[in-house]
């Protein structure tokens, strides 16, 4: 068995993070979002794993995983470059698969229980494609599911406007190398890529045994903004545990807190689920639940909750953040003296005043 992440993606809807590296290396709880499925595929015993890069700053994806020995893998990096499509992403692994069947995994994706309950599924019905699947509200923005009457899967449609059903397509596919006969046919769609829903739905049509697993618990598609903060707040509830490594000083730690080495807690207050990063100081200010705060922050006179807040960021005299991602370097003042707003702000960023 072997893994396949995708690290490439134009990103544009996270945009401006993505001006300066790939979606899939934006953190929750403070670890890139691609991480979590790497260590998830390797605690499924899958350890030899492709991650294959695009065109925004691939040279910092091979710099965080070098060659997967830290995270217990080995790594090889394979080039797509222009997004031309998940399938398109797949079919360049195809010398790296031989003769292997494979689990191909989007690196934006998170899912509760991973993917190890779904993989005995797959290797003891012997079949030769299968697909997770989450029941959604609104699926018109997924792949859906249309089932017979019997409750087979017969086909996959790309956003439909009228959804046969509401079981989206979570970004994991179970595969064997028959595929890559498959995808050879394959056309690419108006916008230009080749879809992998359209080589499932040839995989379908060619009676090739395609079957599905519905996925407990929740799936959670990073795409966006409030994806990576409502990721963030899933993360953080369930895995931080209670750690201060950093100094705490005149101040309350309330609550499942991990505070990592060198950061400085002063005159202020913490609740958790929150982690703060290494050397990060926190001064005069309330940090809420639900916060990630990455390495090097200097916070002052502020109070922050439900955020995720990159490496290097000052943050001084906001009496309310919420809801807010920030990226690496930036600067947040209030200037108390005058009530003037001066921005330095990037292209696609988004101030709410
Ligand atoms: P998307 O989220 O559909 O596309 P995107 O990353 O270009 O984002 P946006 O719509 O905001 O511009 O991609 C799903 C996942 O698949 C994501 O992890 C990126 C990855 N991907 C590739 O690696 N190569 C590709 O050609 C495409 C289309 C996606």
């Amino acid at each position: 068995m072997k893994g396949i992440i995708l690290h490439g993606g134009a990103g544009t809807r996270l945009r401006p993070l993505t001006f300066t590296g790939p979606k899939q290396l934006v953190p929750v709880a403070n670890k890139p979002i691609s991480q979590y499925v790497l260590e998830d595929l390797v605690s499924a015993g899958v350890k030899d794993i492709a991650i294959v890069l695009g065109e925004t700053y691939p040279e910092l994806v091979k710099e965080h995983y070098g060659d997967g020995s830290r995270f217990g893998a080995k790594i090889t990096y394979i080039h797509q470059g222009k997004p031309l499509g998940i399938a398109h992403a797949v079919a360049l692994c195809r010398e790296f698969i031989g003769e292997d069947r494979f689990i191909v995994y989007l690196g934006d994706n998170l899912l509760q229980h991973g993917v190890k309950p779904y993989l005995d599924k797959f290797l003891s019905e012997e079949l030769d494609a299968m697909v997770l699947l989450k029941e959604v509200k609104d699926p018109t923005s997924f792949g859906v599911a249309k089932f017979d009457e019997r409750g087979e899967l017969i086909g996959l449609v790309e956003k439909p406007k009228k959804p046969p059903s509401n079981y989206a397509l979570v970004g994991v596919y179970f595969l064997t190398p028959v595929f890559f006969e498959v995808v050879k046919n394959l056309k690419p769609s108006w916008r230009g890529e080749l879809e992998i829903t359209d080589a499932l739905q040839m995989m379908i049509d060619r009676k090739l045994k395609v079957s599905y697993g519905i996925v407990s618990g929740w799936w959670i598609d990073t795409g966006k903004k409030d994806d990576i903060l409502e990721a963030n707040a899933l993360i953080l509830d369930e895995r931080i545990e209670r750690s201060i490594q950093g100094e705490v000083i005149n101040s309350r730690i309330e609550g499942r807190v991990s505070i990592e080495e060198g950061a400085k807690i002063l005159n202020s207050i913490v609740r958790g689920p929150t982690i703060i990063g290494e050397n990060s100081v926190i001064e005069d200010s309330f940090i809420g639940p639900y916060t990630s705060i990455g390495k090097n922050v200097r916070i002052k006179n502020s109070s922050i909750e439900y955020s995720v807040i990159l490496d290097n960021v000052e943050i001084t005299g906001i009496e309310r953040l919420e809801e807010s991602l920030i990226g690496k370097n930036a600067i947040i003042r209030k200037n108390e003296e005058r009530k003037i707003i001066k921005l330095h702000v990037g292209d696609y960023s988004e101030v709410n005043l």
